[in-house]
């Protein structure tokens, strides 16, 4: 069994010091049949593990040239992974030891392996709905997260790992209730599954509870999307450098994926970190992984952060625009897109060079950077800057006695052109950036 280099991912916050290996088994069809190398799959469910809190202490590619219906890899892989098994449990001073599989496994094959390895094992799809509970912050995003973990959690019949289990107390990972219990839970699961698929109707059709979740941010809002570890959050924590996490009143109620920011000519706007995408996301979490970035649809201006060091980075921009087109998020309808090329201190000169050259000749903005380093932030935040900037409009508005708080919206984020007060209201022409005469308009003051 090889070895590769430990994943170039740092820790995100390891958890309360659960231990894990990660193993990707490369299947003769499947997975590498979508062309994206076995390592760098290694590499990103490293990193998707890394995020739930797991130290990794080996990860590992197993060629599965004919997969088992009992435990997915053939008899003399499962005893050499249970010896780095059992190698790792001595080293982990006690913490519990979790096995990631980065493939879909029945439930068979998911508590065979547990036998056979004494120690937790969880599937790619069980992994990423981790993450998506963690992330999941629209009303509609966390029914979809709750549901897809309900359904995986049902089919499973033994105790889940999600977040659901989580708020129950507890990480989740280890032990387990008996078979009466689980009977008893998959009653419970039935009705709240049946609950959800009411509520989510709901909120689909009104919507309501959103708007007024984005009615609480009154700056311009800039996210960033892109593919796990491509450096959103290295990016996100370079670019709102000291400024403290958002917590005066204002922001009570929104997380740490949300920052102020004061662009160079003073503009205050809110950026916000967004939850990764992920390389052949399960089919059945792909709702659920829309709903969750579901945020972006509202975003002013949409920042689509690239891992200019990735050897599949083609692909992975052409998933990104294939999945914010689907939700309506296309540089020619209007929405404002900056692609930025990051980890460019990992590039030859040639290849920043031939960078610079293509950021000049194209019309969307390219914006190359490391976060890393710091370099090319300086001009990513003018180039923002801009791409709120563009397309002023002046407005013309009657406001009433009663709407003082539109009129001081209105000197915070324009230029008023002109304010005379009649008898029927105040009178003003204002000048407003495209996004916020957007906001003026649809009522988001
Ligand atoms: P998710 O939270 O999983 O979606 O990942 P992310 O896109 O937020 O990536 P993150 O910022 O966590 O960075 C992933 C890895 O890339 C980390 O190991 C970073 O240190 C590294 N990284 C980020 N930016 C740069 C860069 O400019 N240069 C180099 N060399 N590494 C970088």
């Amino acid at each position: 069994m090889s070895r590769p280099p430990q994943p170039e991912i740092e820790d995100k916050g390891s958890g309360p010091g659960d231990v894990g290996i990660v193993v990707h088994p490369r299947l003769s069809s499947g997975a590498s049949a979508t062309g994206r190398g076995a390592a760098a799959r290694l590499d990103e469910a490293a990193g998707l593990s890394r995020a739930i809190g797991l130290n990794i202490l080996h990860a590992d590619v197993v060629p599965v040239p004919r997969p088992r219906p009992a435990t997915l890899f053939g008899a003399g892989s499962v005893d050499r992974l249970g010896a780095v098994i059992a190698e790792a449990n001595g080293t982990n001073e006690g913490h519990p030891l979790v096995a990631v599989i980065d493939s879909a496994l029945t439930p068979v094959q998911q508590r065979n392996l547990e036998k056979a390895w004494h120690c937790k094992v969880i599937d790619r799809t069980g992994l990423i709905l981790e993450i998506f509970g963690d992330r999941a912050r629209t009303a509609e995003g966390r029914l979809q997260v709750e549901l897809a973990a309900l359904s995986y959690q049902r089919s499973r019949l033994v105790r889940s790992w999600t977040h659901l289990e989580r708020q129950r107390g507890g990480f989740g990972f280890m032990g387990g209730p008996g078979e009466a219990q689980i009977e008893t839970d998959r009653r419970l699961i039935d009705e709240r599954m049946t609950r959800l698929k009411r509520q989510l109707a709901g909120v689909k059709r009104t919507r309501a509870l959103h708007r007024q979740a984005r009615r609480r941010v009154p700056y311009p809002v800039i996210a960033l999307v892109g593919y796990t570890n491509a450096g959103k959050s290295t990016l996100f924590n370079r670019l709102t450098g000291a400024s403290v996490l958002v917590r005066d009143q204002v922001f009570a109620t929104l997380d740490p994926t949300m920052r102020r920011l004061d662009l160079p000519a003073g503009r205050r706007v809110i950026l916000s970190d967004t939850v990764g995408f992920i390389s052949d996301l399960p089919h059945e979490l792909v709702e659920a992984f829309h709903a969750t970035l579901e945020e972006v649809t509202e975003a002013d201006v949409v920042v689509h952060v690239r891992d200019g060091a990735h050897p599949d980075w083609e692909a992975q921009k052409a998933d990104v625009l294939t999945v914010l087109a689907e939700m309506g998020i296309e540089a020619d309808g209007g929405r404002q897109i900056v692609e930025v090329v990051n980890k460019t201190d990992r590039l030859t000169v040639e290849a920043r060079d031939a960078l610079a050259n293509q950021a000049a000749r194209e019309n969307a903005p390219v914006v190359p950077v490391s976060a890393r380093t710091g370099d090319g932030c300086g001009r990513l935040l003018a180039v923002l800057e801009h791409a709120l900037g563009a397309g002023w409009q002046e407005v013309a508005v009657v406001l009433g006695p009663e709407e003082g708080a539109k009129v001081a919206w209105l000197y915070g984020h324009g230029e008023v052109v002109s304010r005379t007060d009649q008898d029927d209201g105040v009178h003003m022409v204002v000048r407003l950036d495209a996004a916020n005469a957007a906001r003026f308009s649809r009522g988001a003051t």
